[in-house]
């Protein structure tokens, strides 16, 4: 059980919690998912019920297990955390469910990688708080059904498309998190700047965000390399010249794209021709995996308006012609 299974009650994860968030008011950016949720914790408080379950989607470190956590905290409840490819027979998901308190909020990271059959049994759990497992499946095959206690579940994915329509309708609360304005994000820098006990100036938390694709994991993972620069220094303040300096050692590009970012629309131009081209192609072409461009780095590059997804495949745009200083080979049109 604890291999799969992170039980930690709101008293008991001390070290997180310092880091993170731990209630709605502090959790910075995201404006109309703390609103909204203001509402429904507020509401399902009021009434003594538990909150509706929660399907909470969008790109990779935005915030959605520390929103989830502080979900679980304004409700004063347990929060039990789950990734979804650990989940592989139906015995670990029973273990999962039939370890609940009532009220309990059950956290599934990666949702749409749960196996179709635990997907299904969670059809039941989540609208009738019921659990039916198969024994003896082989010799005298016999239904044994557990009542569980009312509880929230908090699926997150960043493929919200990949869920089945059954589990996707079982969710009556549907929320997006979108990337982070660079404002949004210097406050979290400056606030990590505090949880560390270093004093990084305004503008200089204003480089790092700039820097961090509207992503606060990003954010505090450029930090926490920018405070190791100004500790070996002695610096006692991060101000813009010496963040821009540990920057520069970085090699992390003004936009905060990487080597990947960059091969991708280097390829995409120079040997597509800035496409169209199919993302397999284009995959192939560069040495990644597809998945992982689609997930990891094309949500940026799209908000950037570097690329567009069409039809036909993968095509560069003005802004990405204009920011690697290229030109087409040769023009078709
Ligand atoms: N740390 C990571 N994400 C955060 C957020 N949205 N607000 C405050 N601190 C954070």
């Amino acid at each position: 059980m604890s291999r799969i299974v992170d039980n930690k009650s709101i008293d008991t994860a001390i070290e997180d919690l310092s880091i993170r968030p731990r209630l709605l008011d502090e959790y910075i950016g995201q404006d109309s998912l703390k609103n909204n949720f203001k509402i429904y914790i507020g509401a399902a408080l009021k009434r003594c019920e538990v909150l509706d379950h929660v399907l909470l989607y969008g790109p990779p470190g935005l915030g959605k297990t520390t929103f989830a956590r502080i979900v679980a905290n304004e409700m004063h409840v347990n929060f039990k955390s789950i990734n979804a490819p650990s989940i592989e027979k139906i015995g670990d998901i029973a273990c999962v469910l039939t370890s609940l308190q009532a009220g309990d909020i059950l956290f599934i990271d990666e949702i749409h990688r749960l196996p179709l059959i635990i997907e299904e049994s969670l059809y039941s759990a989540m609208e009738d708080y019921k659990f039916s497992i198969v024994i003896n499946r082989e010799t005298s095959p016999k239904n044994i059904t557990f009542d569980l206690p009312p509880f929230t579940l908090i699926g997150a994915t960043t493929k919200p498309g990949c869920l089945s329509s059954p589990l996707r309708s079982r969710f009556g609360i549907s929320e997006k998190l979108d990337f982070y304005s660079i404002n949004d994000l210097a406050k979290i820098v400056i606030r990590m700047g505090k949880v560390f006990n270093v004093e990084i100036k305004e503008n200089a938390a204003y480089q790092i965000a700039k820097r961090s694709r509207g992503t606060p994991r990003i954010a505090i993972r450029i930090f926490k390399r920018v405070r190791d620069y100004a500790n070996y220094k002695n610096l006692l303040l991060i101000d813009e010249k010496q963040c821009l300096e540990a920057l520069k050692l970085l090699r992390i590009d003004d936009l905060g794209l990487d080597e990947v970012d960059a091969l991708y629309i280097k390829t995409l131009i120079s040997r597509f021709n800035g496409g169209p081209v199919g993302i397999e192609t284009l995959a192939n072409a560069i040495g990644e995996e597809s998945v992982n461009l689609e997930d990891v780095y094309e949500p940026y590059l799209l908000k950037l308006g570097f690329i567009d997804r069409t039809p036909k495949g993968r095509i560069a745009k003005k802004p990405a012609y204009l920011h690697f200083k290229m030109t087409k080979k040769y023009n078709l049109t």
